[in-house]
């Protein structure tokens, strides 16, 4: 073990001087050292990947690896999931503490444990069964909540199966943080759009009325993803007037019109998968972030593929995009000299708690 090299010698790398010492470092940690890389990644961190996927995919991953680091390549809600399903010899680390996700922070344990006390009064012995579904996306407080309330843990991927298993346990669901995922999954499975409504979770009883809540069958807590709120109908309208034979496919977390005047809807890796699966010559138009975007169109390219962005303007995962080849050389250095640096550990109560409902998800989808 040496002393912990300080990022501020990792800051003014270039480049190129950063991805070699990725390359040394990663030759040093040999299997020792595991990277898992979410879809959105930067194409200068994704060339390094050992295993890439979409959230569903990279929670079995990081519960079936062997290696004792788990370097995560995407976000804090992801390495989180990381430690949690992972064995307590593995240690789970994140290139950079501040790549978080926008839309898990807008839901946080103190609000909804308020809405859950809010509900409860407004319903009382009436209707006590509310199950609680959190998106991935969220802290670990939050899926530990659900472990600890009967509820249950979903992605992009299995939503729609976990919404039947959340409503074969009762009537009402509530469904944090992103109300776009809850909606568009409602509606898929004929929940009349008057019986989703939207918690405020700075309004009393969330801005609704005793009537709206006892009708409600889905209340969608409202949070939203700041990169796929951009993407809307009329950007699809347009593209069809000029390439009518052209196909759409959005990501959940766009808003319902969209995923209406989209071809197909699904998780990152459903996108890659329908992609490449498709025939050549064949174009499209596809609503989630610009870096998985723009990696598709340059590898579809050769199969004679077109693939557009849906958005008129630049949106990236800006927390996504805070791994970069500096913090990576920084990271793995470390590692290989036997510091670890940003490890995520999960408070073992919340842990224990949060892998109840990450479990449930697992056994379900
Ligand atoms: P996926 O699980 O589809 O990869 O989605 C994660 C995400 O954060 C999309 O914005
Ligand atoms: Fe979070 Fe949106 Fe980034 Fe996905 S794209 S990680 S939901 S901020």
């Amino acid at each position: 073990m040496g002393a912990q090299a300080d990022f501020d010698d990792f800051r003014t790398l270039s480049d190129a001087e950063a991805q070699g010492r990725i390359r040394a470092a990663r030759a040093r940690l040999g299997e020792r050292a595991v990277l898992l890389c979410h879809h959105y990644q930067r194409a200068d961190i994704y060339q390094h990947a050992d295993l890439t996927g979409d959230s569903l995919k990279l929670a079995r991953l990081a519960s079936t690896t062997d290696a004792g680091f788990i370097v995560f390549c995407g976000v804090h809600f992801m390495a989180e999931v990381a430690d949690i399903l992972s064995r307590p010899t593995q240690t789970a680390v994140l290139p950079d503490l501040a790549a978080g996700c926008s839309m898990a922070d807008m839901a946080n344990l103190a609000k909804v444990e308020r809405c859950w006390r809010e509900l409860g009064a407004v319903l009382g012995a009436s209707d006590p069964q509310i199950t609680p579904v959190t998106y991935i996306n969220s802290a670990a407080d939050l899926k530990a909540f659900c472990g600890e309330h009967g509820g249950i843990v979903c992605t992009s991927t299995n939503a729609p199966v976990i919404l039947d298993w959340a409503f074969a346990q009762g009537r009402k669901v509530l469904f944090f943080p992103d109300q776009h995922l809850g909606r568009w999954t409602g509606f898929k499975k004929g929940i009349p759009l008057e019986q989703m409504v939207v918690w405020n979770p700075d309004h009393e009883n969330g801005g609704l009325s005793r009537a709206q809540i006892e009708d409600a069958r889905i209340i969608l807590w409202n949070g939203h993803c700041s990169v796929h709120q951009m993407f809307q109908p009329e950007h699809i309208r347009r593209w069809r007037a000029q390439y009518p034979e052209g196909l759409v496919i959005s990501h959940p977390e766009s808003n319902l019109e969209v995923c209406q005047a989209s071809d197909y809807v699904g998780s990152t890796e459903y996108i890659l998968n329908t992609i490449t699966a498709a025939p050549a010559g064949t174009r499209w138009l596809v609503g989630t972030e610009l870096n998985l975007v723009n990696r598709l169109a340059e590898e579809m390219k050769p199969h004679g593929k077109v693939v557009q962005f849906m958005a008129p303007i630049v949106c990236m995962c800006s927390t996504m995009q805070r791994i970069d080849p500096q913090h990576l050389a920084w990271t793995l250095e470390n590692l290989a000299a036997g510091e670890v640096v940003n490890p995520i550990r999960v408070p073992a109560r919340e842990a224990e708690l949060a892998r109840v409902a990450l479990e449930r998800m697992l056994a379900v989808s």
